[in-house]
């Protein structure tokens, strides 16, 4: 009789460890564990909004509310949204897009293609977000 921790074909935990650090090396798996983090964080940004926009019904509720997205803190954080929502939308895209039409061989470049155009939106976007709040204060 089997051990319940025995599963026989199942790879031992060196195999494991030896496949996720040769991976790491591969840009597959770097455009997937990023795709991954992405949507959960949109996910989770999602969830914290609809939370939020309950205080829709009070106007009191509402400006505190408001009140935190002006503070230099959320900027930040409003680059890194913006950051997450490019590279998953460029790269859910390219998954799209390969998997109904055409399976390029050249993926590596594909990706790089997808960061590419995530950091021309990141920065465009940061410059416009932060500007207001890091750059002008700096200027005479
Ligand atoms: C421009 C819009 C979007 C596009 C083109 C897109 C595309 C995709 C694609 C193609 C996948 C499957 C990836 C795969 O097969 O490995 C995926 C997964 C996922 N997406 Fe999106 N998506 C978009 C917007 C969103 C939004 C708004 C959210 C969250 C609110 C989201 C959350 C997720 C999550 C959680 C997964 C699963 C990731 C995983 O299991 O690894 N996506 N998306």
């Amino acid at each position: 009789m089997l051990h319940k921790r025995e599963r026989p074909g199942a790879p031992s935990f060196r195999t494991f460890l030896s496949t996720v650090f040769s991976y790491r090396k591969k840009a597959g798996m770097a455009a997937w564990m990023l795709h991954r983090l992405t949507g959960l964080a949109l996910v989770l940004y999602l969830v914290m909004h609809i939370i939020g926009l309950r205080s829709l019904t009070d106007p009191v509720l509402f400006e505190a509310y408001v009140s935190t997205f002006r503070s230099p803190l959320f900027k930040i954080a409003e680059v890194l949204l913006l950051g997450s929502i490019a590279y998953h939308a460029f790269n859910g895209l390219r998954i799209a897009i390969q998997d109904a039409f055409y399976r390029s061989e050249n993926q590596r470049r594909l990706f790089y293609g997808v960061l590419a155009f995530t950091a021309a939106v990141v920065i465009a976007g940061g410059l416009v977000l932060l500007y207001p709040y890091f750059i002008m204060p700096l200027l005479p």
